[in-house]
């Protein structure tokens, strides 16, 4: 019997839900969600706007707790886990680029890359060059001293995605990180999130609605109404 070696699991969820609101105003944004994602995979998750995409990219990323339901990140169940452990996992496990890029608007984008750097526990000189590398790879090697709001908007989008990627973190979840971008950048930094993967071995899922990059998906899921929806037939 031949024995095929399986990919470690990286990302398990297990029956989970999440409801906003109490009440008359309770709200189901995700109901009964199951989704394995293996070490190293990159997955795209697609679905129409108000599908529950950014709720679950949330609770994957420890920035939302589920209502009900399970969820483990590289073995380990986070649904029990305090504020403080949570805070400490997407500290040094998660590279996260919000939807709305969530940079520090009295920062220079630098700084931005850095901070969590030297917050994770490096020192400042060797933060810095680290941000120039990775902002450099993005293509804003010379906006250094910049701060966000003089850039534009998929600058900005470009700063996120250097954040999430300077720690090199096992972990990378990506809330529509092409979306302000033209083509070929948008290309080159799904291309950057695919080279992490490899090298790395980090695992990637990205929320899109760009069908230029869905070719460098390993798997695509799609979701709608708060419900993952059964992968078509293969052909
Ligand atoms: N904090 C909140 N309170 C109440 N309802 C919310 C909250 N966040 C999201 N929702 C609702 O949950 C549903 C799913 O929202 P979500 O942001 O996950 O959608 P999405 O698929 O990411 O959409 P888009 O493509 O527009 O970004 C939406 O109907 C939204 O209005
Ligand atoms: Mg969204």
């Amino acid at each position: 019997m031949t024995v095929v070696e399986q990919a470690p699991v990286a990302i398990s969820v297990r029956g989970v839900s999440k409801v906003f609101g109490t009440g008359k105003l309770a709200y189901r944004a995700l109901t009964d969600v199951d989704l394995t994602v293996k070490k190293s995979e990159i997955l795209m998750l697609v679905g129409p706007s108000g599908s529950g995409k950014t709720t679950l990219l949330s609770i994957l990323g420890c920035v939302l707790r589920p209502s009900s339901g399970e969820v483990e990140l590289l073995g380990e169940s986070i649904t029990d886990k305090s504020e403080h452990a949570l805070a400490d996992l997407r500290l040094h496990k998660i590279g996260f680029v919000f939807q709305a890029h969530n940079l520090l608007p009295g920062l220079s984008i630098r700084d931005n890359v850095a901070l969590p750097l030297e917050v994770g526990g490096q020192p400042r000189a060797r933060a810095l060059r680290r941000a120039d590398a990775v902002l450099a790879e993005v293509g804003l090697g010379e906006k250094l001293r910049s701060l966000p709001g003089n850039l534009s908007g998929g600058q900005r989008q470009r700063v996120a995605i250097a954040r999430a990627l300077a720690p090199e973190p096992p972990l990378i979840f990506a809330d529509e990180p092409t979306a302000a971008l033209d083509a070929d950048s948008g290309l080159k930094v799904t291309e950057m999130l695919k080279t992490t993967s490899s090298a790395l071995g980090a695992t990637v899922v990205v929320v899109t609605h760009d069908p230029r990059i869905y070719h460098l998906a390993d798997r695509t899921v799609s979701i709608e109404d708060g419900r993952i929806q059964p992968a078509p037939e293969a052909a």
